[in-house]
C-alpha cells in the first residue's frame, strides 16, 4: 500500500517536472508537435495539408506542407518564422511564443511534413 502511494507520487513528480522542462528545454520537434496541434491544425490540418476545419472559409488557403514546391520556396526557414511572428492574410499571428517555440515549429513542420 505504502510502497504504491510512493510510486504515484513519483509518476506526478514526474509529469509536472516534465511539463517544466518542455517549457524551458531547447527546440524540439516533440515541443513542436505539442505547439502544432494546439494551434495550428484547426486550419492547417493534422496531416499538413492546409485541409483543418477552418480552412474551408479561408482565402487564399493555407499552404499545403506536404508539397516540395512548398519547401523549395527562397529562404523558406525564414520566412516560415516570420510568418508565426507576424500572421499574413487570414493567418492570425502568434507573437506569445518564444523564439525556442517557434524553432520547435520549424523542427516539427520539417520531420512531420518535409518530403524526403
Ligand atoms: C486561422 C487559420 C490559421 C491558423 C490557426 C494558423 N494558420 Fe498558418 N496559414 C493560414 C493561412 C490562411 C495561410 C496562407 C496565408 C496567405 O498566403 O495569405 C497560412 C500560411 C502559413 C505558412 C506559410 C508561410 C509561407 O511563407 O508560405 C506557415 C509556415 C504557417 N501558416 C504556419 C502556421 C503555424 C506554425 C501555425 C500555428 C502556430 C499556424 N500557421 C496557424 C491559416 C492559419
Amino acid at each position: 500500500m505504502l510502497k504504491k502511494a510512493i510510486a504515484c507520487g513519483a509518476i506526478v513528480c514526474l509529469a509536472t517536472g516534465y511539463a517544466a522542462l518542455a517549457r524551458a528545454a531547447d527546440p524540439s520537434a516533440a515541443t513542436g508537435k505539442t505547439l502544432y496541434t494546439a494551434n495550428c491544425t484547426i486550419c492547417h490540418g493534422a496531416d499538413g495539408k492546409g485541409q483543418g476545419p477552418a480552412a474551408m472559409s479561408l482565402s487564399p488557403k493555407p499552404q499545403d506542407f506536404t508539397s516540395k514546391q512548398f519547401w523549395q520556396t527562397p529562404n523558406i526557414d525564414t520566412a516560415i518564422i516570420d510568418q508565426i511572428k507576424n500572421g499574413k492574410g487570414q493567418m492570425p499571428a502568434f507573437p506569445n511564443l518564444s523564439q525556442d517555440e517557434d524553432q520547435s515549429l520549424l523542427l516539427y513542420l520539417k520531420q512531420a511534413f518535409q518530403p524526403k
